[in-house]
């Protein structure tokens, strides 16, 4: 990848895009292309197409997707089926029309087989049922990865696509109707250390082990293998080791400096005990991530106290 060359990052003020840009600038790329998706809805198949030909960006990371957590996904079943095919489909077609030299796709660990063996390893995608809430999210995801395969297998496009784990950093989103369960314990541990509350309550157990990336560590590896992988198979991205919902509480708890309680509700769902990546594969590839869990939630508690009036804290 050219230090001039033209590189379109869709989805740049979300948290991976908005990290992507970060990195590609830092190593001194300053022909990026970004569109908000005010000014391209790329569910809009003629917008898209008249983009691409008049841009015609010679790298594509395709960062845009409609994204969110449990409760979203179940409530917008058919939001989370159009609007991901619509974007993957119009972007990874138009790309692939006007020559793109070289796109990237992004998954998410989170639409391997709901059952799948612990840790995931690359081969375990399409083996067993999904998880049912995600279902029309990962069903998407999935097809946005057979269109790289297949669009490489019988046009010779040169179309990757990663498979990142749960991912955390600036620009998150904060939002406890629809974010992840870090963001929203960084904003549950402040609200109750600034309103005074004596006690904090989270979901489940706190037994569940789950694996978190920094957005630019991410970015970093997406970068990577941007210009060192050219193969069919798609590549995990995460750090190969995980953490207890609780412990990573009590992190969080002693980030944002709140000296109350953590009360578990026993009565709310675990979800699923262990989700972590197999990353062998990316390991071999010569890529490993920098960030500490203590250090990127640092960073990403700063994040947020510099957006606090946007969530109206
Ligand atoms: N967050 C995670 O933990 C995680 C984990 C694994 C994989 N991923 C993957 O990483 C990618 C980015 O996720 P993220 O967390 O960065 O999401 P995000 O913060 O919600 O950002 C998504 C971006 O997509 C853009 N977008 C959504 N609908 C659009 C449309 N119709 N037209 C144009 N742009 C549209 C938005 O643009 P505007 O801001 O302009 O509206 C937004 O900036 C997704 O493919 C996701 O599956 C995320």
């Amino acid at each position: 990848m050219e230090k001039n060359a033209k590189i379109y990052v869709a989805g740049h003020r979300g948290m991976v895009g908005s990290a992507l840009v970060r990195r590609l600038q830092s190593e001194g790329y300053e022909n990026i292309i970004v569109r908000t998706s005010r000014e391209l809805d790329l569910r809009n198949q003629q917008a898209v197409t008249e983009f691409f030909e008049a841009e015609r960006p010679e790298y594509v990371f395709l960062a845009a997707a409609k994204v969110g957590g449990i409760m979203a996904n179940n409530i917008y079943r058919a939001e989370f089926l159009y609007d991901n095919l619509q974007i993957q489909n119009n972007v990874i077609h138009n790309a692939y029309a006007t020559g793109t030299k070289k796109l990237m796709f992004l998954g998410s660990s989170c639409i391997y087989p709901k059952m799948a063996p612990q840790p995931l390893k690359e081969d375990y995608l399409l083996t067993g049922p999904l998880e049912y809430t995600n279902e029309p999210y990962a069903i998407a995801k999935i097809t946005g990865i057979k269109m790289c395969e297949s669009y490489r297998k019988q046009y010779g496009c040169d179309f990757i696509s990663v498979m990142p784990t749960n991912l955390y950093g600036p620009n998150d989103n904060y939002d406890l109707n629809n974010s992840h369960v870090l963001p929203a314990m960084i904003r549950k541990f402040h609200e109750a250390k600034t309103e005074g509350k004596p006690f904090v309550e989270l979901w489940g157990t706190g037994s569940p082990l789950r694996e978190f990336l920094h957005a630019d560590d991410l970015a970093d590896a997406c970068v990577y293998l941007m210009k060192n992988y050219d193969g069919e198979q798609f590549v995990n991205i995460g750090v190969g080791e995980d953490i207890s919902i609780k412990s990573l509480a009590e992190l969080i708890k002693e980030t944002v400096g709140y000296g109350g309680q953590i009360h578990w509700n026993t009565d709310k769902p675990d979800g699923t005990p262990r989700k972590l990546m197999d990353v062998a594969r990316l390991h071999e590839m010569g890529w490993k991530h920098k960030y500490s869990l203590e250090e990127g939630i640092k960073i990403t508690y700063q994040d947020f106290l510099s957006k606090m009036t946007e969530y109206s804290v």
